[in-house]
């Protein structure tokens, strides 16, 4: 059995943030940011949290797919971000939608995160355990970076995106996930509930940014490369590249790479930055909404992040 998607979702913060705001409360500015990421503004959480944007996120994907919550057998949330640690978020997206028979858990593989929650639902499908699995990335990273420091809190913002998806007789094609936790030190932050907590840089997001965006720029064409290799598939039978939204130049570094034009490579994060393990299931969520994606295509997700950690899927819409 395979598990093909049938509906998307996603939700994110009314709040906007553009790069003209963050300029009043870090030493930064529009035209630096827009040309060293791409990104224009972003989303920011005031009265949502995790848990509710993935809440809304799964709603509006279990509408899409035609799926009732208690259909739901499995219930992923892809996050790092959450308020709550005890229940876990997924369980309580499952109160707030009312997916009775799914069993919860979350899933923590950073801007990965999503990828690999993929992989998982395929492998729980095609081992018969479940048949229908609704997947959740939701992350506040606004909760998470310091607002001092321009070499972070310009990248990333807040939201939620979801996939569901339904058991159909088939092969799941060949996954495609990597983590090296030898390089983890590039990309960290801390527990704020250990026995020593003093306040400090160490509480919040803290990145070698030049090191992130090395790995990334050889790391994506190399996953994709080795995903297609994997099912026996070329570069020309990709309709769209839905990748890791960090920063406009890495995407436009891994199509370079490639040889393929950017406009198979949607891009959102001049909207919403760097939502983590939302991004992929964000953007893949308006390109179906906006009927870019029609039946039959082929799609293919890759993303990087914190641990470090890459990875890469294909499917047939
Ligand atoms: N505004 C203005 N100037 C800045 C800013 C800023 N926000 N940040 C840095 N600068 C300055 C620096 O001080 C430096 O100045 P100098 O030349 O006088 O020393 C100059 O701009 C260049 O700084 P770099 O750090 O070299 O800038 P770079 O081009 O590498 O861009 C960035 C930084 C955007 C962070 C980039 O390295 C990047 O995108 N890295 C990848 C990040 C990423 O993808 N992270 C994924 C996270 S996924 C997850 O798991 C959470």
């Amino acid at each position: 059995m395979v598990g093909k998607i049938c509906g998307t979702g996603s939700c994110v913060p009314e709040h906007i943030l553009d790069n003209e705001a963050l300029s009043g409360m870090v030493d930064t500015n529009d035209a630096w940011i827009r040309e060293r990421t791409g990104v224009v503004r972003r989303h920011i959480i005031e009265k949502e949290t995790t848990v509710s944007m993935a809440a809304e996120a799964g709603r509006r994907a279990l509408e899409d797919g035609g799926v009732l919550p208690e259909e739901v057998d499995l219930l992923i949330v892809s996050t790092f971000t959450s308020e709550i640690l005890l229940p876990c978020a997924a369980c309580e997206v499952q109160k707030e939608l009312g997916a009775v028979h799914a069993a919860c858990f979350d899933l923590n593989a950073a801007c990965t995160g999503f990828l690999f929650a993929y992989h998982t639902a395929q492998a729980y499908i095609a081992a018969g355990i479940c048949k229908t699995v609704l997947l959740i990335g939701s992350e506040s990273l606004s909760n998470m970076v310091n607002w001092q420091d321009r070499g972070t809190c310009i990248l990333f913002g807040d939201g939620a995106g979801a996939a569901v998806l339904r058991a159909q007789p088939g092969t799941p094609q060949i996954a495609v996930m990597h983590s090296d936790g030898n390089a983890g030190d590039a990309l960290t932050m801390y527990s704020r509930h250990r026995k020593d907590w003093v306040e400090s840089e160490k509480d919040y997001i803290r990145m070698d940014g030049r090191a992130v965006f090395g790995f990334a720029v050889k790391k994506v064409p190399e996953v994709i490369r080795e995903v297609l290799e994997k099912n026996k598939m070329t570069l020309e039978e990709i309709d769209y590249f839905i990748l890791h939204q960090a920063n406009r130049r890495i995407v436009e570094s891994a199509a370079r790479h490639l040889g393929i034009g950017i406009e198979k490579f949607p891009m959102n994060l001049q909207e919403y930055g760097n939502t983590s393990s939302a991004s992929i299931p964000l953007l893949l969520d308006e390109w179906n909404r906006s009927g870019n994606v029609k039946p039959g295509q082929t799609i293919l997700l890759a993303g990087f992040g914190a641990g470090l950690s890459w990875g890469a899927a294909v499917f047939t819409w």
